[in-house]
């Protein structure tokens, strides 16, 4: 599975089989995310057993305390920690659906239940729960290109197949508060048009855009 058919199997996942992930499955996502951590200073980190992340009445609900595992995104605190979580993180979440894995970002959970190391100048910004999802989940409501970008009509195709699978990505209550900008000299800037955990989507975002500018 490539990197752009993960993107369109992608859907997140809130009902999972009572199933660990393979220890043989775990080791290689523990291998990826030390090489994203190695890249960006992150602390990605696996938890085997997602302990009592999930130990919250909203997160029950909505069926996350069946994840057996979970990823805890912490990392140096500063400006860009969220976005930078967002980049790496969604790359974690492609690399766990090329796994044949289901993952679903969570930004209610029990920070203090999280089994995570998190040392000094650190912060846990949100969880991924991943496992074997009970279904697929499906697909979500999507704005247009033209209503997340400042160009009308005529655009590089490298322009629209980037923001395509940008409109593909996860983002908080599927909110999409992103608008890709194209300006005459082929820069493009990403504005955070600012909701809850915008701006780890706007990592979220970039991840899914260059992977799909790179295809053209
Ligand atoms: C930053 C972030 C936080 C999220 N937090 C939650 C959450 O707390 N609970 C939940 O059920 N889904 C959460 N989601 C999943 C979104 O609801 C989901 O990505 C969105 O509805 C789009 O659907 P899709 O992921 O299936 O494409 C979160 C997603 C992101 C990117």
């Amino acid at each position: 599975m490539t990197e752009v058919e993960a993107i369109r199997a992608r859907h997140s996942v809130r009902a999972y089989l009572p199933k660990p992930i393979e220890p043989k499955k775990a080791e290689k996502l523990e291998a990826f995310l030390e090489t994203c951590n190695r890249e960006s200073g992150l602390h990605l980190q696996l938890l085997r057993d997602a302990g009592g992340t999930f130990d919250r009445l909203l997160s029950k609900a909505m069926g996350l305390n069946s994840a057996p595992s979970v990823i805890a995104c912490v990392g140096p605190d500063g400006a860009d920690l969220e976005e930078r979580i967002g980049y790496y993180g969604e790359k974690a979440v492609l690399y766990a659906q090329q796994l044949g894995l289901n993952t679903c970002w969570a930004g209610t959970f029990q920070a203090r239940n999280v089994p995570a190391v998190i040392q000094s100048g650190e912060r846990l910004v949100i969880v991924i729960a991943i496992g074997y999802g009970a279904t697929q989940g499906k697909a979500h409501r999507s704005k247009t290109i033209e209503e997340v970008t400042n160009v009308q009509g005529e655009m590089p195709q490298w322009f629209r197949k980037g923001v395509e699978l940008a409109l593909l990505a996860p983002t908080a209550i599927n909110q999409q508060k992103f608008r890709f900008c194209l300006d005459a000299e082929g820069k493009v800037t990403v504005l955070d048009q600012k909701g809850p955990f915008s701006k780890v989507d706007l990592g979220i975002v970039k991840c899914h855009f260059e992977i799909g500018r790179r295809e053209v």
